[in-house]
């Protein structure tokens, strides 16, 4: 395969088109004032592959895990970008072809790499217990150097993690616990159950449960509150027997609900309760809490999805799915199993976040990447950045214009700020064409105001997946870097 390019996949072209290379650059040129005040790291993961796929159609969530870091201080950026060097990485970079089909999935991957984890190791990247950790929920985390992105290997827990992690688990910033959970399909799906794990500040693990689900869902995430763990168990089915036979290892099931399980966050199997809501594609929550006895979900909620066809084959367009702002609300002592659902904000968003040292707690405001396309929708990139007051729906919006392809938009603390909305909001933003990539910095309370400065990057980073901030008084920031 030496010398050929990609296939022409929309996730392998425009703002996707991996870079295939790893990069050291020591000061970036700044556009702008940077402020003093924000210090820290941001890191950055997103699917860039190696090798070009298979036959097999290509997926966005396919592609090897690569990382990208930039540390700001005094005013100036350094970055660099490494590979996750998963055993799938190495393996494949040792036959230099791909040998996995796509999602691993067993019927076209090569017998070279049937002992061998799919590990893609690709969708977020997090500090926890004095660890940067390279996650993606098919397998165990990843380790890498804070500062280097050396990789150091897979990180098992001491036995309890050797199959499955979430790409989204919670912190409760009041105690620096990590809440995990691990999608794990035994006998061959017949007896669908997830793992519950809690892990100390320290990630030594203080508790693991096995909850029955209703059946294999993608649960890409969970929700967790001061006292509640909520699994999500959406109409997206995960099945490798339909997969062996030839269709989609996964699908959207229209004729499932969406099931709620609520259970008490140090609770057993024995005390979840399945609430029920309309079917509801739901991958992404800006934040969860506890208000009034009930349980408040604000969540990037959508009707389909158009990242996998249903179990009829059907596929359907991203404009036919926008994601809005919903809230969710769950009333554990209520004699009924409902689920009421409002919507906060109705622009199409990707990728909801809130203020992170309020995650479990309750918060007032949700920073989202968004687009303004009326036609391609988010297949072509999100063009806008968001802030959405959740009281109100209230909306602070700024747009990149024509072109643009912004990615997560995340909350970052100012040196020494404690409120909610006391710091920056940061998002990495590519133009089609443009040789740089920008990492752009906004006030956190004035999106609409437009960036205060902006860190030029001189190339172009594809659109990937999830990003996360340590400002260098953050107790996860001193544990790691120390
Ligand atoms: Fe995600």
């Amino acid at each position: 395969m030496a010398g050929t390019d990609f296939r022409p996949s929309p996730f392998l072209s425009g703002h996707h088109r991996p870079n295939r290379m790893e990069v050291d650059a020591p000061d970036l040129f700044v556009s702008g004032e940077l402020p003093e005040d924000l210090a820290g790291v941001f890191y950055r993961n997103g699917a860039e592959p190696l090798y070009p796929p298979t036959a097999e159609d290509y997926h966005w969530f396919d592609g090897d895990g690569m990382v990208y870091a930039f540390f700001l201080e005094d005013g100036r950026v350094s970055m660099r970008n490494r590979w996750v060097r998963t055993d799938k990485f190495l393996l494949e970079s040792k036959y230099r072809r791909r040998l996995f089909g796509v999602h691993g999935n067993p019927a076209t991957t090569d017998p070279l790499a049937a002992r061998t984890r799919y590990n893609t190791a690709n969708t977020n990247i997090i500090i926890h217990g004095g660890k940067l950790l390279a996650l993606m929920e098919g397998a165990p985390p990843v380790e890498l150097d804070p500062r280097t992105l050396e990789t150091i290997g897979e990180e098992h827990y001491g036995g309890v993690v050797t199959t499955t992690f979430s790409a989204h688990p919670k912190l409760d910033h009041a105690n620096g616990e990590l809440i995990n959970i691990g999608s794990v399909a035994r006998r061959g799906g017949t007896a669908p159950e997830i793992r519950y794990d809690i892990l100390d500040f320290e990630g030594v693990p203080i508790k693991t449960e096995t909850i029955p689900v209703p059946h294999q869902s993608m649960m890409h995430t969970f929700f967790v509150t001061e006292n509640y763990v909520v699994f999500p168990v959406t109409p997206l089915d995960v099945s490798i027997r339909r997969a062996i036979a030839g269709g989609p290892m996964v699908a959207w099931d229209p004729d499932r609900p969406t099931k709620l399980g609520v259970m008490p966050r140090r609770g057993t199997a024995a005390q979840v309760r399945w609430f029920e809501a309309a079917p509801r594609q739901m991958m992404h929550e800006a934040n969860v809490w506890e208000q009034d006895g009930r349980l408040i979900a604000d969540v990037a909620a959508a009707d389909g999805t158009a990242l996998f066809p249903d179990t009829h084959g059907r596929k359907r367009s991203h404009c036919e799915t926008r994601q809005s702002l919903r809230r969710w609300t769950i009333d554990p002592a209520a004699t009924t199993d409902v689920v009421r659902e409002q919507i906060i904000n109705d622009r199409d968003i990707q990728f909801p976040r809130p203020d992170d040292r309020l995650m479990t707690r309750r918060t007032d405001h949700a920073f989202a990447n968004s687009n303004l396309r009326s036609v391609d929708g988010r297949a072509d990139g999100m063009d806008a950045v968001l802030r959405v007051d959740t009281r109100t729906g209230a909306e602070d919006l700024y747009h990149f214009g024509p072109g643009a392809a912004a990615g997560e938009l995340i909350f970052a603390p100012r040196v020494g700020g404690a409120g909610e909305l006391d710091g920056y909001a940061l998002t990495l933003m590519h133009r089609a064409g443009a040789a740089e990539t920008e990492l752009v910095v906004f006030d956190a309370g004035d999106l609409a105001a437009g960036p205060l400065a902006r860190v030029l990057i001189p190339f172009a980073i594809p659109s990937g997946f999830h990003c996360n901030y340590y400002s260098i008084d953050s107790p996860l920031y001193r544990q790691a870097m120390r």
